[in-house]
């Protein structure tokens, strides 16, 4: 018997040990660049979820984490709905995404601010390089689901995105998905 099930068409997990966690708009102040718009939201408005699986003590070494991301369809002003976006904590450690469903951006940043994206469509594949900020945007009208595998040495750094961002933010210009600079940085 797995431990765990995936739902091959949902890429939902279910089973014994896995965590889900919701992140609505009221906990992503200052995540988007119009902070005035989203603010007048609806703040209960469900941005996405996530489900994780770490049948290993966090921070331990050698093991591996399956993760389930949903995000829901959305702007706030121009920019797509998308997770807050992270390095990880122990920077060097590398992880994979697939999507599952929906259309979407995996919008990915080295060190030096260079910000560029890969585009998330059912079965694309993404290997996410050690040192590579990434945060997922969805740029369609549906769900966007993906899975992910890390490290369970990894762990987040979300703290080097709150104060420095991206480089760029993805936003609806004209009906397209555009990748925007913010200032000083270089896309
Ligand atoms: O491990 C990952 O990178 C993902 O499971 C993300 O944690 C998930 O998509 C949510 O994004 P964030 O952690 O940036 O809020
Ligand atoms: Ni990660």
């Amino acid at each position: 018997m797995p431990s765990i099930q995936l739902e091959i068409n949902t890429g939902k997990l279910s089973g014994e040990g896995v965590i889900t966690a919701q992140k609505k708009l009221s906990q992503l102040e200052n995540v988007f660049e119009d902070e005035a718009t989203r603010a007048s939201m609806d703040q209960e408005q469900l941005i996405y979820e996530v489900q994780a699986f770490m049948p290993v003590e966090e921070g331990k070494e050698g093991g591996l984490y399956f993760g389930n991301s949903t995000i829901f369809p959305g702007k706030v002003n121009e920019e797509y709905f998308m997770t807050r976006g992270h390095f990880h904590a122990k920077l060097d450690t590398a992880e994979y995404y697939w999507c599952i469903q929906g259309k979407g951006a995996l919008i990915l940043m080295d060190e030096n601010g260079k910000t560029w994206l890969e585009e998330m469509t059912p079965g694309s594949v993404h290997y996410i390089p050690g040192k590579i900020a990434h945060r997922v945007a969805n740029t369609g009208e549906e769900k966007l689901v993906f899975n992910a595998c890390w490290p369970s040495e990894a762990g987040h750094d979300y703290g080097t995105i709150e104060k420095e961002g991206f480089g760029a933010r993805l936003k609806d210009i004209e009906g397209t998905p555009t990748l925007v600079a913010t200032k000083n940085e270089m896309v």
